[in-house]
């Protein structure tokens, strides 16, 4: 755990309030987390930083990994109160230090890409992604609808 000015960082979710992470994603605009699931989608993570004000989290992200050569970020968020402090930063840093000699993935909301070339990604020439729904990802600005609406596509 680190400290830095008055803002903890720890790995410390199960004492989170699950209710108020889903209302910081909220604010933070990426729509709400159930609760429950999003605290087991937690516990399954290989990292899930936490940064709190206090007992109040106000920032997170979580990282998937084989602890190896392998992991993908998902679910940075820091609350709108609390942005443009360099706590996303930490977050990200802590992330990567938990696997450190890993390639990490991940794909940004649109307007955050700038955030994460700051800590060190690369707009990657043959990145592609499977989402659970193409048209709700081409309509959020992840895929480009025209790509693959024309393609004969048969999803396995
Ligand atoms: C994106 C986000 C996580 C950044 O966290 P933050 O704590 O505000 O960022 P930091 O203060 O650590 O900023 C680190 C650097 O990135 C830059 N930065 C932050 N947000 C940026 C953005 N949207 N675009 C470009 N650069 C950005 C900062 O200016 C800073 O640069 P510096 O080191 O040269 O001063 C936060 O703004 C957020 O939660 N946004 C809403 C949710 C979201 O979009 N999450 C990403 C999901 S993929």
């Amino acid at each position: 755990m680190t400290i830095e000015h008055d803002i903890r960082y720890n790995d410390d979710f199960e004492v989170a309030d699950f209710a108020q992470i889903d209302k910081l994603f909220r604010s933070a605009g990426l729509g709400g987390r159930d609760p429950e699931r999003y605290h087991e989608a937690c516990r399954r993570s290989y990292a899930c930083i936490v940064a709190w004000d206090g007992d109040r989290v106000v920032g997170l992200g979580r990282l998937l990994s084989d602890g190896y050569v392998a992991s993908a970020v998902f679910d940075v968020a820091v609350h709108p109160d609390y942005q443009g402090r360099g706590i996303g930063r930490r977050i990200m840093e802590l992330l990567h230090e938990s696997v450190p000699n890993s390639t990490h993935l991940l794909f940004a909301v649109p307007g955050v890409k700038g955030f994460y070339q700051k800590v060190g990604y690369y707009d990657c020439k043959t990145g592609m992604i499977r989402p659970s729904n193409p048209e709700k990802a081409a309509q959020a600005g992840y895929i480009e609808w025209a790509d693959c609406a024309g393609a004969d596509a048969q999803p396995v």
